[in-house]
């Protein structure tokens, strides 16, 4: 029987196979930050090329942008994230700790907090006994008070009020902020989109999960733009486009499901709101991803501000219009917990118990791993020719080391899909064989097949 994942278990799994460290693990880690080691940088790199592949270069109406991560403080007064992007924060006078007020209250309580006014919550936090400093027990708060979660920095050598900047919460505001350059210089024709992926920065108050929620994070988004009307429509597509992208690429559907946000959760922007959530294993359902109708409230609030004209001007017709949004919105590095625990498997196979990520060929960090049955010529350098014609194609892993049954687990726990092995028969009959990750069959196809074999998999 499969055995259930939990965090503690890929945690501790991501460290000890090179997935994900703990940042500045040598000084006792730094809180909520990590970084990718040599398989989990593979991975996460094949996420962003599979989004970028199916969102850019597979259609014709998207095309990419790379914005500046410190933009012009006014985009962020345009944007509204100066004003509003607030989480609501409540200090426990008893222990010192802060804690995001919507989490404390419906911790203890089945109070709906979201878009209440910080007195209102304040006034729930005073009154219900059931809400407790969860450190101490304690029931003497502070008021609460909105906290911004941009992180604030200072440009030149000054740093005075004059030279506030902001590190991007989002990498949405880079391509508004282009929308007109991009227009006048892509060939681009509404209904169209931009896509971007960098990283963003928020300073989240409780940040928490491994990398579900840190604060220095990598965003995709791809801002649709549609004629006012038709959004409905094009919202709708983007929903299914983007849940049938996950399952092409192996996320158990069962572990995914539609979150319709209600009117009154609405962002300040958006006109309707579905999250594709995943079931994370210790945390529960929660957001992969959003998909949002922001309307024609980003361009609007840029010509606002900015005092230029961002009115789409249709060639055919010469109508002007604001166009609306339609905006894919996803993380990768959540989208790279939600991989690894749907893939991450402890299985017994007559009588051997292993561990193996059956992650989908496109995702593995490593495509293919190249064994020698024996360190000794000729085996040893037919095999190291096999992987040097295959490396430039993708990562391919090459062991010598330890017995075959011993190689095959290292590749199973790194989610290698394929193994390759040249053996003593391969020097008369040119043919080695290959096993499959998750059947564990083995095949024997001639040598010189194996490259566009293992292309046909990779890439079926
Ligand atoms: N432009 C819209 C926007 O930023 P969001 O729901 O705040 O919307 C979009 O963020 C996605 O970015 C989320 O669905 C999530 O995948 C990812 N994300 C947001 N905050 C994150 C954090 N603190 N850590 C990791 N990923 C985060």
């Amino acid at each position: 029987m499969p055995q259930a994942v939990t965090m503690e278990k890929i945690v501790s799994f991501c460290k000890r196979r090179g997935f994900v460290f703990q940042s500045s693990e040598i000084y006792g880690g730094f809180r909520s930050s990590y970084d990718y080691g040599p398989l989990g940088v593979e991975m996460k790199r094949n996420i962003k090329e599979e989004w970028w592949r199916r969102i850019v270069h597979m259609r014709d109406d998207v095309v990419g942008l790379d914005a500046a991560i410190i933009m012009h403080p006014k985009v962020w007064e345009a944007s509204g994230h100066t004003e509003t992007f607030n989480d609501m924060l409540v200090e426990s006078r008893t222990s010192g700790r802060r804690y995001r007020a919507d989490h404390l209250i419906e911790g203890a309580t089945d109070i709906d907090a979201e878009g209440k006014s910080a007195e209102e919550l304040t006034e729930i936090i005073q009154s219900d006994d059931r809400i407790k400093d969860p450190m101490d027990g304690g029931r003497d708060f502070a008021p609460v008070r909105p906290f911004n979660l941009m992180f604030e920095t200072y440009t030149g050598p000054v740093k005075g009020p004059e030279n506030v900047a902001y590190l991007r919460p989002e990498t949405a505001q880079g391509i508004f902020v282009n929308f007109k350059n991009v227009v006048q210089t892509g060939r681009v024709k509404v209904p169209f989109g931009i896509a971007q992926q960098g990283k963003s920065f928020r300073n989240e108050i409780t940040p928490g999960n491994f990398i579900f929620r840190t604060r220095e994070f990598e965003q995709m988004e791809m801002e649709f733009f549609v004629e006012p009307g038709t959004d409905e429509d094009w919202h709708e597509f983007w929903i299914e486009e983007r849940w049938n992208w996950y399952t092409s690429l192996g996320l158990n559907p069962e572990n995914l499901r539609r979150y319709e946000h209600p009117e009154e959760k609405l962002s300040h922007y958006a006109k309707r709101t579905v999250d594709i959530e995943y079931n994370y294993p210790s945390v529960g359902w929660s957001e992969l991803e959003g998909v949002a109708n922001r309307t024609d409230y980003d361009l609007k609030q840029h010509a606002n501000h900015s005092g230029e004209n961002l009115e789409y001007i249709d060639q055919t017709t010469n109508n002007r219009y604001y166009p609306y949004v339609i905006e894919p919105a996803v993380g990768p590095d959540r989208i790279m917990l939600a991989f690894l625990m749907d893939a991450y498997t402890e299985e017994e196979i007559e009588g051997e118990e292993r561990t193996v990520l059956k992650l989908h060929p496109r995702i593995a960090p490593i495509k293919a791993a190249v064994f020698p049955l024996s360190k000794k010529e000729p085996v040893s350098t037919v095999a190291r020719e096999l992987y040097d014609d295959l490396k430039g194609d993708y990562r391919i892993a090459y062991d010598d080391s330890g017995s075959i049954g011993r190689r095959y687990r290292r590749q199973d726990e790194a989610g290698t899909p394929f193994c390759v092995t040249v053996d003593f028969d391969t020097m008369d009959d040119e043919q080695v064989t290959i096993r499959d990750r998750d059947t564990m069959r083995q095949e024997r196809i001639p040598l010189k097949a194996v490259r566009g074999r293992l292309q046909d998999l990779i890439s079926a």
